[in-house]
């Protein structure tokens, strides 16, 4: 089909081109008309161009008229100075119109379900069911532009740093990463499975057994998880994994891509390394392994006042916990104590009952069984504690404040337990909700941290076992390979976590190599030598052949591209997104398949049950 193809983009023309004749294709972004002379809007990918429809000739006014949101167009015209009073400076072309001298429709288009918008305010249901049209806005298309551009930063990175990008196969055997699998099933062997990858963890490593000591891929992952606002059913990881490393080097290499990355697509500057905190730190500090560290309120230690002190709740907490630890070492067993946590909320005295209930039920989710309050009132000079606990803490008064650093007009937030993680886990929810409450974590700077050290297992108390905290790969810190098997709770791994602005981004560790440490690790878990040996013998059998040292890590595409762009959501950087419910509403998939397709799999359907 011959049609009148494009000269130039609507985001190409200049006051340079006054003059010239310019062919453009793109879609009618909006329509104006001011007394006889119309005004048309054209959006493609790399702009706007305004077109100018004079009144003087009938043929044109017609064509102008037959125009609508979104038709798909040719326009042939001059380009020509805009009036002064009509310059407009938010867009590259704002100096110029094209005076139009042929108009042709090459597509029209349905009434749009909702308007095309730079950030659109459409219901996100109705977004993902016509996703083309939402893609023709301007905030999406920046952003999977983005996308694009940071793909292209990671691999300009690491191929000049030496990684082969290689591919891995979607077709496998189940890999344990956490979550369920998403399973293919054999229609040549009834009854069998293929999985998808939750990630290529197995296969990069066996890379590195086979000697490419170098290795990355920006793999699709897919996981049957709970859906939430930076998760997917299908997303991204930049995978990296190098051999003959240390922890170190592999974070130096991710703050050096991160670094590239940034100043590549953003042009940002980060800073050549990044905060580190071990996994206790940020639990005692943060109360979460995923601070965001865009604002302060960090929890303090407020166990010596508690102790001094005539309140039940808190001795209690303090007393029991300590009964539970003794009991535990007496088996060798390292278990935390109870511990009591205080935050300090600046200029915060004005929080209304309500406020504060509010965030003791936030407290309480996290299983918490309160959150006592106190607000430091008085005068500068002479503060005093007031509400809440207070009368407990009045004698007191002047070691708290010096000690957590209060002042007046202060609201002080306190949360015990005989089980220390949950009063830091629930104080730490309350933190980063005054950061979200109070916008203290909506700045645009970009807050990395490492989490370093962290446990290598966790027990799983429905299941009475032990699991790993990663996954099953990681290697144990040298100091515990000989009390692994006594006391795994105390085991902390070589494990790292990449945190941006309160987001895991990043998970990696330095794995196992020696197949004998292995099999004990996968013993802990309660993988007998048998069903590992069904499970990861070809993993095992592998270490066998001169495995080397290696380590790796993989950051979130998605999510990386999420706080680059500042949304909360990584459907908004992913073209074809799932919704919550793990649906595409666009192509209504999942979907049935017909009875010969079925049987085909040895597959039957039962439903009702
Ligand atoms: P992990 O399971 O922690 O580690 O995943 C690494 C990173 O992948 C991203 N991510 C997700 N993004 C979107 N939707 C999801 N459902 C989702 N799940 C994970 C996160 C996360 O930090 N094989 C190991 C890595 C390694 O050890 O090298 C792994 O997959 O940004
Ligand atoms: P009570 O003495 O039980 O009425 O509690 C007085 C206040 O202390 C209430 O605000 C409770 O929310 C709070 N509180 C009780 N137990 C705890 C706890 N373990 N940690 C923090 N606050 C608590």
């Amino acid at each position: 089909m011959e049609y009148m193809k494009r000269t130039v983009t609507c985001g190409d023309l200049s006051v340079k081109d006054e003059g010239k004749t310019a062919l453009l294709n793109g879609w009618v972004d909006a329509k104006r008309n001011h007394g006889g002379v119309s005004f048309i809007n054209l959006r493609d990918r790399y702009g706007i161009t305004q077109i100018v429809v004079d009144a003087q000739s009938a043929e044109l006014s017609a064509a102008a008229a037959n125009l609508h949101n979104e038709y798909c167009v040719a326009i042939r015209g001059v380009v020509r100075r805009r009036p002064e009073s009509m310059i407009n400076n938010d867009i590259t072309t704002g100096e110029i119109e094209v005076a139009a001298n042929e108009i042709v429709i090459l597509n029209a288009c349905e009434t749009p379900p909702f308007q095309i918008e730079d950030e659109t305010s459409a219901k996100e249901e109705l977004r993902l069911t016509y996703r083309y049209l939402d893609l023709r806005s301007r905030g999406m298309q920046a952003r999977i532009a983005l996308r694009s551009a940071v793909t292209f930063a990671v691999r300009e990175f690491l191929t000049e740093q030496g990684f082969l990008e290689i591919e891995t196969p979607t077709f496998i055997k189940s890999t344990p990463e956490g979550a369920r699998d998403y399973l293919v099933p054999s229609r040549l062997y009834a009854g069998k499975f293929y999985a998808l990858p939750q990630s290529p963890q197995i296969y990069k490593q066996l890379l590195m057994v086979s000697g490419f000591d170098k290795y990355f891929q920006i793999a699709r992952c897919y996981r049957d998880e709970d859906a939430r606002g930076d998760r997917q059913p299908e997303f991204s990881q930049i995978d990296i994994e190098m051999s003959f490393v240390g922890r170190d080097d592999v974070l130096s290499l991710t703050e050096a891509m991160m670094g590239h990355i940034f100043e590549k697509t953003l042009g940002i500057k980060l800073p050549a390394h990044f905060t580190r905190l071990s996994y206790d730190e940020a639990m005692n500090r943060f109360g979460t392994d995923k601070p965001d560290l865009r604002f302060g309120i960090e929890l303090q230690n407020f166990a010596p006042f508690a102790a001094a002190s005539e309140f039940a709740a808190f001795k209690n907490a303090l007393n029991d916990g300590e009964e539970r630890r003794a009991i535990a070492l007496e088996k060798g067993i390292t278990v935390s104590g109870g511990a009591v946590k205080a935050i300090v909320v600046s200029g915060k005295a004005d929080y209304s009952r309500k406020q504060i209930e509010e965030l003791e039920a936030h407290c309480k989710i996290y299983k918490a069984k309160g959150l006592a309050w106190m607000k430091v009132s008085g005068t500068d000079a002479a503060p005093v504690l007031e509400g809440g606990v207070s009368k407990f803490f009045t004698d007191q008064t002047e070691k708290i404040l010096a000690a957590l650093g209060a002042k007046c007009g202060d609201l002080i937030l306190i949360a015990a337990d005989s089980n220390e993680k949950i009063a830091n886990t629930a104080l730490g929810a309350v933190r980063s909700k005054l950061g979200r409450d109070n916008g203290l974590c909506s700045g645009e700077q970009f807050e990395f941290v490492w989490i370093v050290d962290f446990p290598l297992f966790e027990f799983n108390e429905d299941e009475g076992r032990w699991e790993a905290a990663h996954h099953l790969f990681s290697y144990p810190q040298e100091k515990y390979h000989k009390t692994l098997e006594h006391d795994p709770g105390a085991v902390k791994g070589d494990l790292y976590d990449l945190v941006l602005n309160g987001y895991e981004l990043a998970s990696g560790s330095i794995r196992i190599h020696d197949p004998e440490l292995q099999k004990r690790v996968f013993k802990i878990t309660g993988l007998s030598d048998e069903e590992s040996e069904k499970k990861f013998g070809f993993l095992t059998t592998a270490f066998k052949y001169g495995a080397p040292p290696h380590g790796g890590i993989a950051p979130g595409l998605d999510r990386l591209i999420m706080l680059m762009a500042h949304k909360t959501s990584i459907k908004e950087v992913i073209a074809f997104p799932k919704n919550s419910f793990a649906q595409s509403l666009m192509d209504e998939c999942p979907g049935e398949v017909d009875a010969a397709q079925l049987a085909e799999l040895h597959l039957k359907i039962e439903t009702g049950k």
